[in-house]
């Protein structure tokens, strides 16, 4: 039977690669280094958990269902999960086109890779399809990796179209998956090779965890990740694992919810005369209105707001009450960060304004917390 994302997920314990003897409903935690080869007489065979764990092999066999894969490894950080797909799929002098408007910690890594491996960093909007061809085209590029919704421009990228052209120029194509999750599109029905996602965000939705996941469209490209994982010693602990299975039967009602309320208040600001642009991709002021309607089922709660000046945006974290001024997002309590000063900090200025933020820009991650109490919140942190 066809089942939907929320019921999978409201029934995790159904993914473990074997039945509990008493039916737990919560699948134990494995938290074991080593398994006895004497005493397993069944398919497979466990015998290290850096390789494989069942705690672990239940999420991955989840992940694989939901985002319509063929294989999957959770790893210990989100970012674990992007350096698994560089190690997986570059090699010495490959080339990479990353749409420029990416996670800043993915940026720092372009950099590692780019000086460790002479991996040629191809960075380009991915809003200007024509430019993207003529970089296929141009230049030998192995791996195509965006995000969608970008992060923090909140651009919205075309990814059939961008799937389509990067297998017309024999690329591999990569979505980072962590804003939208699985819960809202599922980037390997687009056409994409890869989804990848930090499961740090809303997909554990509790801020408890750092961990990520890398899905696979095809077994070839699965048992890589997996090779690679092993080798390199990327994959989650067991611990990690239960906590993201203990958060994640909740995902669709909290992405509605976060949807909800940061619509309302991304309109509030809108009416502000100290706000001079507010970016959500729900807004009907949106470039890309239309194709997050039709790429997402849910628009996270993700947007941002530019205040007129850095000073009164820095007054305005500082006086909040309910706000907290933290990296990250998709957690249960409203954050605010200013991109240029924390999560895009290795961001010079010029490649900030490429991506469309200012000094003012304030990224706003709106939680599950009475919508009322955190519009009241700003009215009186601004005064
Ligand atoms: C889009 C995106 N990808 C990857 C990461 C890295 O995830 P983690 O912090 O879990 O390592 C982040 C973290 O903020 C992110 O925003």
């Amino acid at each position: 039977m066809k089942k939907s994302i929320e019921t999978s997920l409201s029934h995790i314990a159904k993914y473990a690669p074997f039945e509990d003897v008493a039916g737990a409903s919560h699948f134990p935690i494995y938290n074991t280094g080593t398994f006895d080869l004497k005493k397993q007489h069944g398919e497979k065979i466990y015998d290290y958990t850096r390789s494989d764990n069942p705690t672990r092999e239940m999420l991955e066999n989840l992940f694989t269902d939901v985002e319509k894969g063929a294989g999957c490894v959770c790893t210990h950080t989100g970012i674990a999960s992007v350096a698994l797909l560089f190690e997986t799929v570059l090699k010495v002098n490959s080339h990479i086109l990353v749409e420029a408007d990416c996670y800043g910690g993915t940026f720092r890594l372009l950099k590692v890779f780019k000086e460790k491996y002479k991996i040629t960093v191809h960075f380009a909007n991915f809003l200007e399809q024509e430019n993207l061809e003529d970089i296929l085209k141009n230049n030998p590029i192995d791996l195509v990796l965006c995000e969608s919704p970008t992060n923090p421009g909140l651009k919205i990228i075309d990814l059939e179209a961008t799937a389509t052209l990067s297998h017309k120029y024999n690329a591999l194509f990569a979505v980072d998956n962590s804003l939208a999750t699985f819960m809202s599109q599922r980037p390997l029905e687009f056409g994409a090779d890869f989804s990848l996602f930090s499961t740090t965000k809303y997909v554990s939705g509790h801020g408890a965890v750092v961990a990520g996941a890398i899905v696979a469209k095809t077994k070839e490209l699965a048992q890589e990740i997996h090779y690679y994982a092993n080798a390199l010693g990327r994959s989650q602990n067991p611990m990690d694992v239960y906590l993201i299975s203990l958060g994640i039967a909740t995902l669709k009602i909290r992405m509605q919810e976060h949807q909800k309320s940061s619509i309302e208040i991304a309109e509030f600001l809108q009416k502000q005369d100290y706000i001079t642009k507010v970016t959500h991709p729900a807004l009907k002021s949106h470039p890309q209105y239309e194709l997050a309607k039709k790429q997402m089922d849910y628009i996270p709660g993700v947007f941002c707001a530019d205040f007129e000046s850095l000073e009164l945006a820095e007054k305005f974290i500082q006086n909040t009450e309910i706000f907290g001024e933290k990296c990250s997002f998709g957690s249960p309590d409203s954050r605010v960060e200013i991109p240029a000063k924390i999560s895009h900090a290795s961001f010079s200025k010029e490649e900030l304004e490429a991506i469309g933020v200012t000094s003012g820009t304030v990224r706003f991650s709106i939680g599950l917390e009475n919508v009322q109490d955190l519009i009241e919140d700003i009215k009186q942190a601004v005064q």
